[in-house]
């Protein structure tokens, strides 16, 4: 696997691929890899003959500096995972070749609307910053294809609203939440939460579970599902930021009559965010 850091070098590389005629997946990450991660490697090694994937801890992103400075870098474990998936090139360049203008002043991707509910409405500026280095990094790299996560489900939606409305021509693919075996999503957060704290963390997915089963059961009190788990969630040493149960296709309000619908919470542990969703399709009667 081949490591390039700088933007020409990962230019040449699949500008080489393509003249030979292969086809080109990416997987942007931030590095700190997890089995989440390599699934994304994974299905993106079955739908293009190429695959390349990034490392770059995105300031722009980070609302919190705290945050950004905790994040956990990894490096050196990265890659040797990456080389066991077989992945065929990485990208982890500088904060310096990637903005070499400041941030302030740099160009930015704004997709308006998604980018202030929910988590955006948490972290001021986050999606922002992710639509930009997302659009940053398609134009240096130029995939077919490209994975993301259902974790981060607002993300994902992000990434397809900006691709459609700004013609990128990169098809984007969804791939499953991994979770842990009692139901915890895997996440590179994980790391930093204590062994209580641990034990805990896989009530945000039963959390979710709940409210997925009472609503195949045909309950359609979204809003005292919400607060019901906001509360249960709380009294449970978390502090939840929302629970929030939207229609699927555009994170808006359901009405009564919508079948496909997300649930979606953001709750703290001491000072990790985690964040988790599930989707559900009811059948019509
Ligand atoms: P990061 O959190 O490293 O995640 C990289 C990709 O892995 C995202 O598409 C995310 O949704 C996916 N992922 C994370 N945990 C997962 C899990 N448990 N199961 C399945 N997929 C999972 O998301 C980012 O980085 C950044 O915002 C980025 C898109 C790279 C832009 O900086």
């Amino acid at each position: 696997m081949n490591v390039f850091k700088d933007i020409q070098s990962v230019r040449d590389q699949v500008a080489s691929w393509k003249q030979a005629g292969l086809s080109i997946a990416f997987v942007p990450t931030m590095g700190n890899l997890h089995a989440g991660h390599l699934q994304l490697v994974a299905q993106a090694k079955q739908k293009a003959d190429r695959v390349v994937v990034s490392i770059f801890v995105n300031p722009m992103q980070f609302n919190e500096v705290d945050d950004f400075s905790a994040y956990p870098r990894t490096f050196e474990g990265d890659v040797e995972l990456l080389k066991e998936v077989s992945a065929d090139a990485l990208f982890a360049p500088s904060n310096d070749e990637l903005y070499p203008t400041e941030q302030d002043l740099t160009t930015k991707v704004i997709v308006p609307g998604l980018s202030d509910v929910l988590e955006g409405e948490y972290r001021p500026g986050h999606f922002t910053g992710v639509a930009t280095v997302v659009c940053k990094l398609f134009n240096i790299v130029q995939p077919d294809i490209s994975c993301f996560g259902e974790k981060d489900f607002q993300q994902l939606m992000l990434i397809r609203r900006m691709v459609a409305e700004l013609n990128s021509p990169v098809q984007i693919e969804a791939i499953a939440t991994q979770r842990e075996i009692d139901g915890l999503a895997m996440s590179s957060r994980n790391n930093r939460l204590d062994n209580q704290q641990r034990e805990k963390a896989p009530q945000v997915f039963q959390v979710l579970t709940e409210i997925a089963d009472l609503l195949k059961t045909g309950n359609k009190d979204y809003l005292a599902l919400e607060q019901n788990a906001t509360a249960t969630l709380d009294s449970r040493g978390f502090k939840a930021e929302y629970v929030a149960i939207r229609r699927s296709s555009d994170l808006a309000m359901p009405s009564i009559e919508d079948r496909h619908l997300v649930v979606l919470v953001a709750a703290r542990l001491g000072d990790i965010r985690l964040i988790d969703n599930i989707s559900l399709s009811l059948n019509s009667d």
